[in-house]
């Protein structure tokens, strides 16, 4: 069965009403988005050999299914073949190439040796202290197939959930692949979580092992993460974790509780280096990931294993262009992010490509390392966030230019809208005016890319995702669920189940239905908003509900809101995200404060509030202003206007107050705030 996106409106029963604004009006910010007119036509040379060609549209238009099919036969060995491409009766939750079994590992890893290629290296790896290793395919084998055995040994069995809890190491990458070897789906937590967030997921997943490491390094330090492995497990979810593995990165000191910590040198090494995939359902959980959505708690995304993967490695093929033989990829995302997932692990591991990754941040110990980086490596094909490329504006074109960057030939973004000054830099400054740009849209949810560029094949507009990628049907629609004209703004929905679709938020599937599915019947609300131009190319105008989106990571507003009441101190917060030059955007909080606590002064409530939003979520979620205010603006039904909000905290005009039930309130705020914290 298809969706239908023609069906009968189903208008807006069961969602809730778009929270940061009109869909048809860009995030503030982003306004010069829709008058941009530069295009960028693909250089005849590099569309000559490139991977992806225009036909491959009207194939996958012609025959949807026949074209992934094709897509999973080729790209991915199976243990057994599929006969079934899809089966949507069970819609939401999509079933793809069912009745076929594999093992994501033994794709990633082992059939690039059966083909010769043991020699060809898989990761080089850059530690930020200026360490490296060089891991080739064969030497991945066996350290997964190690890894593997010594999961087992742990008392991990298939369909166990492991969690992972690491830096940017070969481990987070081999702990990730022994799990998919035996079938044991992972559970990756972003080593910038605090404590608290590990706890309730491991609770959530019910993961029996973690995997850690002593600690990191990040700006020039060794940054502890065992300690908080400990912490999280003392809040309650010991009683679910009965082993904790250890790589040993910085060799600082750690705390160790016999009988359930182990070293990964004392178990991973001894082990056998050679393995037997387990050949799992093309449907097995590969993993959970964690992602904020409205509410305060956490959703854990899952992926299967066969969709998931093929999608992650056609669009790695063709959105960059990979020449497996010939090219460095390097991916700037963690893996703690659903980026270094499909495209630091499956993707380039699946397609067999030589990539670099690297453990630390872009100014350790100068603002050239990752130019640096390419240049020593040759990276060929650079994949990062509009974040990024504004912070190396703000350092200046002298700092790349001190490199030699002729080796990149692809540059892509992901993780929030890029604004066509910073699409421009990038391609004229790192892509030395030759490169092509995509701009890739996606999500934790969709698995891989959606919405896209070809490299070799469209004609670019900076800024613009512009294409669904074929095979991919997306839509902008209205409030009505109709189709937008081009050159209209709405909601950008997915009109047609994909392979690598999540299925489902882990444990929870009426709040998978609910979030994705409710607003629109039968159609998946992405939850951000976009505008067609007069070609009909999509430009996404940042989110419609309460999602952050700082520094290309997804924050709700609720998680934070829900941080700060736990305070003492806190009466009543409010969040929102405000427009930041460099972040995308930066959270800015209101809080009412407790009688006595009324009394301290602002600049010590929000340092202490900011390290209890750190200490609840993690830094990432910290609020960059806390405003500590008299009053919240509040609907007479009593929802908080957080569009006024946004404006006292984008020093804008305030809107339209009228429908607040005291409509004094805004300037009870706006008296109060000369002085921010
Ligand atoms: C935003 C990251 C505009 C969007 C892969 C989406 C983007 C959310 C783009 C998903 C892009 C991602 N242009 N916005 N190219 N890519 N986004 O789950 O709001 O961390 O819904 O996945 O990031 O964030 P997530």
């Amino acid at each position: 069965m298809a969706l239908d996106n023609s069906a009968p409106p189903a208008g807006s029963a069961g969602g809730t009403p778009p929270a940061a604004g009109t869909p048809d009006a860009p995030a503030p910010g982003l306004e010069n988005l829709l008058t941009e007119d530069r295009r960028f036509p693909p250089d005849p040379a590099f569309a000559a050999q490139a991977n992806a060609h225009a036909e491959l549209y009207s194939w996958a238009n012609s025959a949807r299914l026949e074209f992934w099919a094709e897509q999973a036969r080729s790209l991915l060995d199976w243990a057994e073949p599929f006969q079934e491409v899809l089966d949507w009766s069970g819609a939401p939750v999509a079933r793809w190439f069912g009745d076929g079994r594999l093992n994501a590992a033994y794709n990633a890893v082992d059939r690039h040796v059966a083909a010769g290629h043991g020699d060809r290296v898989a990761l080089h790896f850059e530690g930020e202290p200026g360490d490296t290793r060089t891991l080739t395919y064969a030497d991945l084998q066996r350290e997964v197939s190690r890894a593997a055995h010594a999961l087992t040994e742990l008392g991990v069995q298939t369909g166990d959930r492991v969690a992972i809890y690491l830096p940017l190491i070969p481990e987070a990458v081999i702990a990730m692949l022994a799990c998919a070897r035996i079938g044991a789906p992972h559970s990756v937590v972003f080593g910038g979580f605090s404590a608290e967030a590990l706890h309730t997921r491991i609770l959530d997943a019910d993961a029996r092992v973690v995997i850690t490491a002593d600690g990191g390094y990040r700006r020039g330090a060794a940054s502890a993460l065992k300690p908080t492995v400990d912490e999280a497990l003392a809040k309650g979810s010991g009683d679910v974790v009965r082993r904790v593995l250890v790589v040993r990165r910085t060799g600082q000191d750690v705390p160790w509780t016999e009988g359930r910590d182990v070293w990964w040198h004392d178990a991973v090494d001894r082990a056998p280096d050679t393995h037997e995939p387990v050949a799992v359902e093309a449907e097995h959980p590969l993993f959970i990931l964690y992602t904020s959505g409205t509410t305060g708690k956490p959703k854990g995304i899952f992926h299967t294993t066969g969709g998931y993967l093929t999608q992650a490695a056609w669009t790695h093929l063709n959105v960059f262009d990979l020449k497996p033989e010939t090219d460095v990829y390097w991916c700037t995302a963690d893996v703690g992010w659903v980026t270094g997932h499909t495209y630091v692990v499956y993707g380039p591991l699946i397609n067999g490509a030589t990539q670099v990754i690297y453990e630390g941040t872009p100014d350790t110990p100068h603002r050239g390392r990752w130019w640096e980086i390419v240049q020593k490596y040759g990276v060929s094909i650079l994949y990062t966030a509009p974040t990024a490329i504004r912070t190396c504006m703000k350092w200046g074109e002298d700092v790349p230019g001190g490199f030699d960057l002729s080796s990149l030939r692809v540059l892509g973004s992901v993780g929030e809208p890029i604004n066509p000054e910073a699409w421009t830099w990038y391609r004229r400054v790192i892509g030395g005016d030759r490169t092509p740009v995509v701009d890739t849209w996606w999500q934790t949810e969709t698995g891989a890319i959606m919405i896209s560029p070809l490299p070799g094949v469209t004609v670019a507009k900076p800024g613009s995702a512009q294409t669904p990628l074929p095979g991919i049907a997306a839509d902008v629609i209205d409030d009505d669920a109709r189709s937008v004209p081009n050159g209209s703004g709405g909601y950008l929905v997915l009109t047609e189940p994909w392979p690598s679709m999540l299925r489902g938020i882990w444990g929870d599937e009426q709040r998978f239905r609910d979030t994705y599915w409710s607003r629109f019947a039968g159609i998946y609300f992405a939850g951000d908003g976009a505008k067609k131009d007069e070609d009909g190319d999509i430009w996404l105008l940042g989110r419609v509900d309460d999602v952050m989106n700082v520094s290309g990571h997804r924050l709700s507003t609720t998680e934070i809101e829900s941080a700060l009441v736990s305070h003492p101190s806190v009466a009543e917060a409010a969040v929102v995200g405000a427009t930041d030059d460099t972040t995308g955007q930066a959270v800015v909080a209101f809080v009412i404060l407790r009688g006595g606590a009324a009394e301290r002064s602002p600049e010590e409530t929000a340092t202490e509030l900011r390290a209890h939003v750190a200490q609840q979520i993690g830094p990432i979620a910290k609020p960059r202003t806390i405003l500590v205010v008299p009053e919240l603006p509040k609907t007479r039904s009593g929802k908080i206007m957080r569009r006024l909000l946004r404006d006292v905290a984008e020093h804008r005009q305030v809107g339209d107050a009228t429908t607040l039930a005291d409509s004094s309130v805004m300037d009870l705020i706006q008296q109060g705030l000369q002085k921010p914290a």
